[in-house]
């Protein structure tokens, strides 16, 4: 069941054909938002909800586009529905092992982590009149040294102070808040065992849960007065 808005109020969500991208969708349909569906490659989770819930579809704008190289397909996509936008939500990302002697790798992870979120800030602060928000995904576990993801941890680390600098540079019209996943969906290409072997360093030793991970973020989408901040859903691994 839709609650009801006060006007259908459009999000744009990266990343979205996929886990938590994908849930940030679906929980912002069901509460009555429309929502601006980017995804790159992969959608099939994405479309297979649609077609168990056709009562979503007209509130759904799918926009195919690879963000490093397409971005005016989103403001295309945008466009149409600016009056209405009032956020987004950048969870697109790539993570895989790379140092920082990688400058390629590091060149596309700053790329689609920080150049992107700023494009999507400027968007937000150019294209809308009214308060709107930016929530890019960070991630608790980024302070660590070691070199295998080395690159994907300093461009997070970037996003983090960007986040910073992007409240201060939108407000008071656009608030920038990040949302920090610990381990809530297993790496694509990691063990279950490494996984839980992951969980049992955190503080509270259990998965937070995609639940707790959507809660956080409606509470950022909610919270007029909120902006800059870091909300870690991580059981504590962001303080070990
Ligand atoms: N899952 C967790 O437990 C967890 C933990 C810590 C942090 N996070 C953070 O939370 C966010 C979401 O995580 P996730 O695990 O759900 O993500 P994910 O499975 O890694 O999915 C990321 C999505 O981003 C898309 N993408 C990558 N580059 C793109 C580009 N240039 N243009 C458009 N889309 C692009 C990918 O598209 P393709 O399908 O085409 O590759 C993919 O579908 C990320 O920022 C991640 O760092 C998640």
């Amino acid at each position: 069941m839709h609650e009801s808005l006060p006007e259908k109020q459009t999000v744009l969500v990266t990343g979205a054909g996929r886990r938590l991208g994908f849930y940030a969708t679906t929980a912002l349909l069901k509460k009555g938002y429309r929502v601006i569906a980017n995804y790159r490659t992969t959608s099939q989770q994405l479309f297979a909800w649609l077609q168990d819930h056709p009562e979503y579809t007209s509130f759904l704008i799918p926009c195919q586009a690879d963000l490093q190289n397409e971005f005016d397909c989103i403001l295309d996509a945008v466009d149409s529905y600016a009056t209405s936008l009032v956020g987004c939500i950048h969870s697109a990302s790539q993570f895989y092992p790379a140092s920082l002697f990688d400058e390629d790798s590091f060149e596309s992870l700053y790329d689609i982590h920080c150049r992107i979120s700023i494009r999507l800030g400027k968007l937000l602060y150019t294209k809308t009149a009214s308060p709107t928000f930016l929530i890019p995904m960070i991630d608790a576990q980024i302070e660590g040294l070691n070199q295998t993801y080395q690159a994907y941890r300093v461009s997070k680390l970037f996003l983090k102070e960007l986040i910073r600098q992007l409240a201060y540079t939108g407000a008071p019209r656009v608030r920038v808040n990040g949302l920090s996943p610990g381990t809530i969906l297993p790496p694509l290409h990691e063990s279950r065992e490494s996984f839980s072997g992951a969980q049992k360093k955190e503080l509270i030793p259990r998965s937070a849960t995609v639940e707790e991970f959507l809660n956080a973020l409606f509470y950022l989408i909610t919270a007029e007065s909120v902006t800059g901040q870091i909300l870690h859903v991580d059981g504590g691994s962001h303080c070990l």
